[in-house]
């Protein structure tokens, strides 16, 4: 805990330091991933990082140019779509998982609910040729920059190139994710001793550690960025891929069945609804099926009780205040 909480502070430390290059219409993301690289790597990564911001925007990237990055992931939403399971890509039809936010991607270790993806650059190619998200062909994608002066012009100062590679476009994005950095909540201030706590506050706040939600979701991001199963099942299907069965689909490992990644709860109340397939509509929905509502499965994960949380309305109230400013 005392080694989390000094991480924690690094990490403040940072973000109070960077010179707070916000961009205009978001100008709550402090860019401060950037500034803690060497100077001499800085100037060319922000290239990087503009010309990622640009691809994110551009609809272009998609099989009928109707979507792009941030048809689902939309920064007036804390970078989410605000729906359970989004049909807002190019086929129209409903995917199989919900959209997370990609805010504080820097810190995460894997990327998609069952951490499919190791890194950011390789993620990219998911959502760009998923038939049902974007649907794009990376060889048409590659002509068609090649063609446009614009990019040219971009790639070619962020990277020296002069033909441009889907794996430039992959190194771009990835570092413009890496800037989607955002700190300073109330709770954030409340650590570095610059807010204080109502008492519900911070009865909730305890009542988290006591009901021991942090073993899971630690400091600083409120997550351990590991995978449980959290008895929201009692089948697992094997259909369309094994989506549903979670971590067990990458590891193969079979006491991971139905175990998802561990949401970070930061900024948590403005990104319903919640879990893997967005089945939650609000946070009361998320702390009912902690207190009772599981599935005492083969697979749950052992820090929780098959019994549930005993928690009480009252109690689950001053948790949900607590949620709300993290
Ligand atoms: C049609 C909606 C849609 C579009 C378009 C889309 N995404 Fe996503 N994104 C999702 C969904 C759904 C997931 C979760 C998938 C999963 O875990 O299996 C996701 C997951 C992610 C993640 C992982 C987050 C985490 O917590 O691990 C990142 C990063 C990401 N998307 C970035 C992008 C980028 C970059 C683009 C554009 C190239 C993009 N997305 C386009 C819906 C979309
Ligand atoms: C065993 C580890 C574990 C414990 C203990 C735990 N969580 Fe979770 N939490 C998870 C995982 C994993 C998910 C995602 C589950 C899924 O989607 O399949 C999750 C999801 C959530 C979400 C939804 C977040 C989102 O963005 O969808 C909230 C809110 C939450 N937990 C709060 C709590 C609270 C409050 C407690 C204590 C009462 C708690 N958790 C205890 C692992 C845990």
């Amino acid at each position: 805990m005392r080694y989390d909480l000094a991480v924690f502070f690094l990490v403040i430390f940072f973000v109070l330091e960077a010179d707070s290059t916000s961009n205009k219409e978001y100008n709550w993301l402090r860019f401060n991933y950037l500034e803690t690289e060497k100077s001499s790597t800085k100037a060319v990564n922000r290239k990087k990082a503009e010309l990622g911001k640009m691809l994110f925007f551009d609809k272009n990237l998609s099989a009928d140019s109707t979507v792009s990055c941030e048809t689902c992931h939309q920064p007036n939403l804390y970078f989410t779509d605000g729906v359970s399971l989004s049909t807002l890509g190019v086929s129209g039809k409903k995917l199989k998982r919900h959209t997370p936010s990609v805010i504080n991607m820097a810190f995460h270790n894997g990327f998609f609910w069952d951490g499919g993806a190791k890194n950011l650059e390789s993620l990219i190619l998911g959502p760009l040729t998923d038939e049902d998200e974007m649907g794009m062909n990376l060889k048409v994608l590659e002509a068609n920059l090649n063609e446009d002066l614009n990019y040219q012009k971009k790639f070619n100062l962020a990277f020296g190139i002069d033909t441009i590679r889907i794996a430039h476009l992959q190194k771009a994005l990835a570092a413009y994710m890496g800037t989607l950095q955002m700190s300073g909540t109330k709770f954030d201030q409340f650590l570095i001793g610059e807010s204080e706590l109502t008492s519900t506050e911070i009865k909730g706040f305890n009542l988290f550690v006591d009901k021991k939600c942090i073993s899971c979701h630690q400091l600083p991001m409120m997550s351990d960025f590991s995978y449980h199963n959290t008895g929201l099942d009692s089948v697992y299907s094997e259909a369309f891929e094994r989506l549903a069965m979670g971590r067990f689909r990458i590891t193969r490992d079979s006491s991971l069945i139905g175990a998802f990644k561990t949401p970070s709860l930061k900024f948590v109340s403005n990104t319903a609804p919640y879990m893997h397939d967005g089945r939650f509509e609000n946070l009361m929905g998320v702390l009912n099926h902690y207190s009772g509502d599981l599935y005492d499965n083969p697979y749950l994960d052992r820090k929780l009780d098959p019994q549930g949380i005993n928690m009480s309305t009252e109690e689950k109230k001053a948790i949900i205040e607590f949620l709300q400013i993290l």
